[in-house]
């Protein structure tokens, strides 16, 4: 079985929605599980709720501490808790340059309007004033502007003649307790898919120069040179011989290098069958907080084990600078 993604819920309220997510990560099918529930305030309803369902809890209110050092705690904790992802649900509190760096692609958050319009508070009440046919809710991934960032999933909701601000924001929310689940699940989900991380790797591979990509034994596979006499310098492996691998292969210096990286981080390293023996190793990239620096740097490595000598040198003279 694949290991679940870890996600640490932020909340300063009655924590609805962290209600809705962390019963989704009840679901035998669902991709993640809920590592913490942490909160700036220490009367916020959700964590009574979430102590009582076995979930970690952390509080640390930020009265009278600056934003960046209550920020620098809040993700000690997250991290410290194993998170790998962090859900901001109702989270009412504008995090530092620095918190949101740090969790870049990796930090969702819900929003009770359909961005990009009404950023900020009172989107409800500024919905109806507008005479507005629908309002809805929008999760998006959290850069450093308010409110904004990619928006990954949106759900609209009428509005009704006889709304008030608070009646529509509970349909809102009925709305958000389908929507958020859903839109988290497919984004941590996407990490163990097969057709992502192909995409992932072509993306690297051919960013490399004169490479191109052409099948081999049926599997995905890059080459660099030109087509008639280009050389593989990456496969694609996806449950090979019936293992639940999903990785690249790509060429190393020797199979004792090969042999020591399998033994020392089994959990990153495989021999593949039959490639192995010529010193190609598998990289596993069906698992959480995939580094793909270092997979680009693999496939660097590996294309210049292969590239053209005239191709080499221009790299060379390009990383100089
Ligand atoms: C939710 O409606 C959420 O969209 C909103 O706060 C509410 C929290 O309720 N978030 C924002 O306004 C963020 N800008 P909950 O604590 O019951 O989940």
């Amino acid at each position: 079985m694949t290991a679940k993604a870890k996600v640490a819920i932020l909340i300063s309220g009655q924590g609805s929605n962290m209600a809705a997510l962390l019963y989704h990560a009840r679901l035998a099918d669902c991709p993640y599980e809920i590592a913490l529930v942490a909160s700036n305030n220490a009367h916020a309803p959700g964590l009574k709720l979430a102590e009582a369902e076995g979930i970690p809890i952390f509080v640390r209110p930020h009265k009278g501490m600056d934003r960046a050092a209550h920020d620098r705690i809040m993700d000690e904790a997250i991290r410290g808790a194993g998170a790998e992802y962090v859900a901001l649900a109702g989270y009412m509190r504008i995090l530092g340059d620095d918190f949101v760096a740090g969790w870049q692609d990796r930090m969702l958050n819900i929003h009770p309007s359909l961005l990009p319009r009404y950023r900020g508070l009172d989107t409800h009440k500024r919905a109806i004033e507008a005479g507005d046919t629908h309002a809805g809710c929008s999760v998006h991934l959290v850069t450093g502007e308010l409110d904004d960032g990619p928006v990954l999933g949106q759900m609209q909701v009428a509005t009704l003649p006889e709304d008030t601000p608070e009646k529509l924001a509970t349909r809102v929310r009925y709305a958000e307790y389908q929507l958020y689940p859903r839109i988290l699940a497919e984004y941590v989900g996407r990490e163990m898919d097969v057709g992502w991380i192909e995409a992932q790797v072509n993306r690297l591979a051919l960013a490399l120069p004169e490479t191109h990509f052409r099948p081999s034994h049926g599997s995905p596979g890059w080459r660099v040179g030109s087509e008639k006499s280009g050389k593989y310098f990456a496969h694609f492996s996806a449950h090979h011989h019936g293992s639940d691998a999903i990785g690249v292969l790509v060429k190393t210096g020797s199979i004792d290098e090969l042999e020591t990286l399998c033994e020392e981080q089994p959990e990153i390293y495989w021999k593949p069958a039959y490639y192995g023996a010529s010193g190609w190793i598998g990289v596993r990239l069906n698992r959480a907080n995939v580094d793909w620096d270092h997979v680009a740097e693999w496939l660097e490595r590996s294309w210049r084990s292969v590239a053209p000598k005239r191709l080499t040198k221009l790299m060379d003279a390009a990383e100089e600078f």
